[in-house]
């Protein structure tokens, strides 16, 4: 059974995007291979969280996952930081990490431009962590947007490095698994562009009814069509995109015989999208309810990811530690 490993930085809340564009196939692949998915918040400590908010944005991502369908009994869920083995891992990485290379990613880059102010080196060694994590479990895929693939890259070159030094085929060179066709990209509602944190255009798991009403009531739409069968405004275009991926084929097909018999009635498909929606949302979200209500089921939860985490983290330090001439007496 081949091995995959993700990791969720805890930045609050999960849209529509998130959860059909990566946690949808999450789902599906707990059941195909042997996975860990964690949430990661060593690696958010690189941009100084606040520490009164922390622990519940670690919670907020691991309440959202387990409501959508991770399985603590099939997947192992755990949080990075029960399983310090990785700062092991991580540091004995970055001896064969070097400067000019760390310094060259692109992440990186990114975060000296928009932050001079906070250049540390938890930042620098971000992919080295990263690194750790994938190796720790030995991971044959990691399934990751594209842009992780660079960090990716810089795993592939970590194991093969450190392969070629000790003389040993002991790290694996993990690969992204690209979910390739079945990768959903959900536009945003206010007209253009993908749904995203940053766009603000979002729908959230955590979106109560009358909200997600709202939200989808005010998607942009334009006068309608004019003549049968006319190309559609990237606007339609969306909001017939976002029914595909939320709605019933039969509902897509019917609102679509309309627009191109320019019968189409934006509000009233916007209607149905949004009770569609709710459709999807309002179970996920009183599991939700229901999860952040039983702290039982979540120490439960944590401990048993843990557990198996550190297993399976242990075996791998062992062989390399030894591998590097760390060896007990
Ligand atoms: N860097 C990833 C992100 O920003 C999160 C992450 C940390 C991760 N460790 C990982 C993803 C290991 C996959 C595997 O989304």
């Amino acid at each position: 059974m081949k091995t995959v490993v993700s990791g969720i930085r805890p930045t609050g809340q999960i849209h529509l995007g998130n959860y059909f564009g990566a946690l949808q196939n999450f789902v599906k692949m707990q059941h195909e291979a042997r996975c860990f998915f964690f949430i990661a918040d060593y690696h958010s400590l690189t941009t100084h969280p606040d520490p009164a908010n922390l622990h519940g944005n670690v919670e907020g991502a691991l309440v959202q996952y387990l409501a959508a369908g991770l399985d603590p009994d099939v997947a192992t869920i755990y949080v990075q930081s029960d399983v310090p083995q990785v700062t092991e891992l991580s540091l004995l990485l970055s001896m064969h990490a070097y400067i000019g290379e760390l310094e060259r990613t692109a992440s990186f880059k990114e975060k000296i431009r928009k932050h001079p102010e906070n250049i540390n080196a938890g930042l620098l060694c971000y992919p080295v962590l990263m690194a750790a994590d994938i190796l720790l479990h030995r991971a044959d895929f990691v399934p990751v947007g594209k842009d992780q693939e660079q960090h990716l890259e810089m795993t592939r070159r970590f194991a093969r490095r450190f392969n070629q030094i000790y003389g040993v085929e002991y790290l694996p060179e993990s690969e992204a698994y690209n979910f390739g066709a079945e990768l959903t990209k959900v536009p945003g509602l206010d007209g253009n562009g993908k749904m995203g944190k940053s766009e603000g255009n979002g729908i959230y798991l955590a979106d109560n009814d009358e909200v997600i009403r709202k939200k989808v009531m005010k998607a942009v739409t334009d006068s309608g069509p004019t003549e049968p069968n006319q190309p559609m405004a990237e606007p339609i275009a969306n909001l017939f995109a976002v029914m595909k991926i939320i709605s019933p084929g039969e509902t897509y097909d019917f609102f679509l015989e309309k627009y191109n018999a320019c019968e189409v009635r934006y509000g009233d498909m916007k209607k149905q999208l949004a009770e569609d929606m709710i459709a999807v949302i309002a179970p996920i979200r009183a599991r939700m309810e229901a999860i952040s209500a039983d702290r039982a089921y979540l120490r439960k939860v944590l401990t048993q990811g843990a557990e198996k985490a550190r297993a399976s983290a242990d075996e791998t330090l062992r062989n390399v530690r030894e591998i590097m001439g760390i060896k007990p007496f």
